[in-house]
């Protein structure tokens, strides 16, 4: 096995090599400006190092790999729309510095190369299965992204229901993520879904972890503005719990009501505060990570490739970006 980096640097000299340099630019800049500002890189890691694990040389998983972090970022470029966020990654969104006419259009052109890059190089006796799990995996995300909408202006989302919103908005991609190394990699049908569920199960943790940095993060670090879930009213754990636990009425003041986002932000973080969820909220966040990695358990692989993976869960509580 590889290092995090050393994975995350294969994916930065792929992703470096994509001829984007392209008329329109108005089309392929924006695109260009998305991709190289990084970030986590966390699903095409896993999707290396889930490949590496099962025997199989990482670089011919290279074209999922960055087919699904070139899908990823379209879904931000929409994203950031649907949420009206100003910043990601330290940066302007792409709606912002351009405008949101090309955040809708540079999104659909990456949406676009994202499905041919999962097919690039794909042996053909698995491309069914590769464009089945990646069409699957798209739709799940954009009935997640509907959710997530639909809950800002209701009052009465229950944990249920959040939780199945994020598998579907954040989960199922870490899961096809992982699924993805596996089946480059020819594994069986029992691995593949071992390994789907450990990135379903990291994505539950890793959502909630976001949703809590959303509130409890440094922006500095984090690259997005703190506080735009609670503007937007999203129902987050964070605040469907203190919904059924405020006793102090100060919830039903602000939520559902039209009031300047930093009182709103304020005031709610504060009852966040007084029923102690940003402990109990990473409570949570373990839960999932120990889901994670007992996914694995049955997996044959080395110890050395356990331990990667586990790490890489137990690293993802501590991550402050
Ligand atoms: C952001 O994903 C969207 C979520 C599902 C929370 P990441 O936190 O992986 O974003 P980058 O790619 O590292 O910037
Ligand atoms: C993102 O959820 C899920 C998808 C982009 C599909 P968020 O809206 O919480 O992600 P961030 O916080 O903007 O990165
Ligand atoms: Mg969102
Ligand atoms: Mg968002
Ligand atoms: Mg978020």
């Amino acid at each position: 096995m590889k290092t995090v980096s050393q994975y995350a640097q294969m994916i930065e000299a792929s992703i470096s090599a994509l001829p984007l340099e392209k008329q329109p630019t108005g089309l392929y800049s924006p695109i260009h400006y998305a991709l190289e500002a990084g970030g986590k890189r966390l699903r095409p890691v896993l999707t290396l190092s889930v490949s590496d694990a099962l025997g199989c040389n990482p670089e011919k998983a290279i074209n999922q790999a960055i087919g699904i972090e070139m899908f990823h970022n379209f879904t931000l470029l929409h994203d950031d729309v649907m949420d009206k966020a100003d910043v990601r990654r330290g940066r302007p969104t792409v709606h912002r510095k351009y405008s949101e006419s090309t955040a809708i259009l540079s999104g659909d052109a990456m949406l676009t190369l994202a499905g041919s890059l999962i097919m690039k190089e794909c042996p053909d006796c698995k491309l069914r299965t590769v464009l089945d799990l990646f069409n699957k995996t798209a739709i799940e995300i954009y009935e997640g992204q509907q959710y997530d909408m639909d809950f800002e202006t209701r009052s009465d989302v229950t944990t249920e229901e959040y939780l199945e919103m994020i598998r579907l908005k954040t989960s199922v991609l870490l899961g096809c993520s992982c699924a993805m190394g596996a089946i480059i990699a020819d594994a069986d049908d029992k691995t593949i879904t071992s390994f789907y569920s450990f990135g379903e199960k990291l994505g539950l943790s890793f959502q909630l972890k976001d949703d809590w940095l959303d509130t409890y993060g440094n922006p500095e670090t984090f690259g997005k503005a703190i506080g735009g879930d609670i503007a937007n009213e999203k129902k987050t754990w964070l605040l469907i719990t203190a919904m059924a636990e405020d006793r102090s009425g100060v919830l039903s003041e602000v939520i559902g009501k039209n009031i300047a986002a930093d009182q709103k932000i304020d005031k709610v973080r504060g009852v966040y505060d007084s029923l102690n969820l940003s402990e109990r909220c990473r409570e949570l966040e373990e839960r999932f990570a120990k889901d994670a990695i007992d996914s694995l358990n049955t997996v044959n692989m080395s110890m050395e490739a356990k331990e990667y993976f586990t790490n890489l869960a137990l690293n993802s509580l501590k991550r402050t970006k």
